[in-house]
């Protein structure tokens, strides 16, 4: 193969081909389908029909994750922690595993790091109904240990799902295990925060916009100014992505 070939190959994006595939491929049946709604209250009733269908799915993977025994920690739980939050929500944020607070409640980010989780959401000028939160793990590793190899590969798929159904615009990957796990890397969240990677959604789905930035949890046990600065750096980030102001 000529060098410029070669080269040109080497330097092709496959995740864009694919985007921008798939992109087109969206334009054209959006643009056959569009005549089907013929107003622009038909257009309203079509999309929030969608958006039943995606809670409905939403629950659907909820229930299973409230029956799973995939592994111990199914039956070391007082209630499993599916996630909650809009299922037509533009940001996922994606956290470790539940505490004790979310495994007493059922609710994802109800502790002190979920309360400043909350304040970091206010500050983006979104409520916590807009967005969807959930977590690598469904049911909460005793003590708070660090998830286990094992967990993580039974419990992912319920993720996976969620992400496909909700098909977020960014996913904000909260702390190492998050980020680790859905960008399949073993850099540090040191190296990975502060920039947009890409989670492979799947074949024949784009990939989704991925920032990693510390979890509330780390950032409470290091409440320095520069960690604060830096996790606002990386939300305002996903804000001008999303076209969203950033409030003062
Ligand atoms: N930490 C997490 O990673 N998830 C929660 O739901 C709560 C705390």
């Amino acid at each position: 193969m000529p060098l410029e070939l070669a080269e040109m190959g080497n330097n092709i994006d496959i995740n864009k081909v694919i985007r921008q595939h798939l992109e087109m491929e969206r334009f054209f049946t959006g643009f056959a389908l569009r005549g089907k709604a013929e107003t622009l209250e038909q257009q309203e009733q079509e999309d929030s029909m969608a958006v039943a269908e995606k809670t409905s799915e939403l629950e659907k993977i909820a229930e299973q994750a409230n029956q799973c025994r995939k592994c111990e920690l199914g039956s070391l739980r007082t209630n499993s922690v599916p996630g909650e939050g809009n299922s037509n929500a533009r940001i996922m944020f994606v956290g470790e595993a539940p505490g004790a607070d979310e495994d007493a409640q059922g609710r994802p980010f109800v502790g002190r790091a979920g309360q400043l989780l909350d304040k970091i959401i206010e500050a983006c000028g979104l409520k916590r109904s807009d967005v969807f939160i959930g977590n690598i793990l469904k049911c909460r590793p005793p003590e708070n240990r660090d998830p286990r190899a094992e967990e993580i590969i039974s419990c992912l798929p319920y993720l996976q799902r969620q992400i496909e159904i909700i098909e977020p615009e960014i996913i904000v990957a909260l702390g190492a295990h998050a980020a680790k796990t859905l960008l399949n890397t073993t850099k540090p969240i040191g190296q990975l925060r502060g920039q947009f990677h890409e989670y492979y959604a799947g074949l024949g789905r784009p990939p989704v916009k991925l920032m990693a930035t510390y979890h509330t949890a780390y950032l409470l046990r290091n409440y320095s100014q520069e960690n604060r600065r830096r996790v606002w750096e990386d939300m305002k980030k996903v804000l001008v992505e999303l076209g969203l102001p950033i409030p003062k």
